[in-house]
């Protein structure tokens, strides 16, 4: 399945996880204990419902920070930006009562089932955007969030209509990089209006 998504994606992931809900003595140790009771018969092999017949979904969103080049002739654009992900895994959560005010927890990206996803239309190798070193902020209620910044290089079919008072709309293809297909994996925008002007492709 391949998701097209627009610039216009907003930011509010990046809001959502910079709110703080308050202060709390929170020890090393509650951290510890947390983790070890969160990763207890955890297998990341599974995808994160409990009910396996269940597609999850993932919502994806993309913040533009600069467009490093455009190239209409090669129909290329290069740009430095961030793509975020969010779902929610039914197996990560807890109260935070009994984990010191615990509300979230960076867990190292090859820890817990992540959507292996690639940019079907990347011009360089097409290859996992996630990375080993990468981490996902996970709440109380499961919500995990994972934010991907790089510079991506993506094909971008230029349309010269109303050149030069042209408007590009570059789409990004995302595609799971294992078998997984829309049963197994729903991709959605991170803001569903966002695109829904977007032609269908072959228009
Ligand atoms: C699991 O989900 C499928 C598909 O939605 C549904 O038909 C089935 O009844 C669910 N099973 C349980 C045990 O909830």
């Amino acid at each position: 399945m391949m998701v097209p998504i627009c610039f216009a994606l907003a930011t509010t992931l990046t809001v959502l996880m910079t709110s703080n809900r308050g202060l709390h003595a929170q020890m090393i140790t509650d951290a510890e204990r947390l983790f070890s009771n969160l990763m207890l018969d955890y297998n990341k092999m599974f995808r994160p419902v409990l009910n396996q017949s269940k597609p999850v979904v993932v919502y994806t969103g993309l913040e533009l920070i600069s467009i490093q080049d455009f190239n209409e002739v090669a129909e290329k654009i290069s740009f430095t930006g961030i793509f975020s992900f969010a779902w929610y895994d039914e197996r990560l959560f807890w109260d935070p009562k009994d984990y010191g005010g615990i509300e979230s927890l960076n867990i190292d990206v090859n820890m817990i089932w992540t959507p292996q996803l690639m940019l079907a239309n990347s011009v360089k190798k097409i290859d996992r955007i996630s990375q080993d070193w990468h981490t996902v902020s996970v709440t109380d209620l499961g919500l995990c969030f994972y934010i991907i910044g790089n510079v991506f290089t993506t094909s971008c079919t230029v349309d010269v209509t109303f050149y030069p008072w042209d408007k590009q709309t570059c789409r990004f293809e995302f595609m799971p990089a294992n078998f997984y297909d829309s049963s197994k994996i729903n991709l959605f925008p991170y803001e569903g209006d966002a695109w829904t002007d977007y032609p269908e492709n072959g228009a």
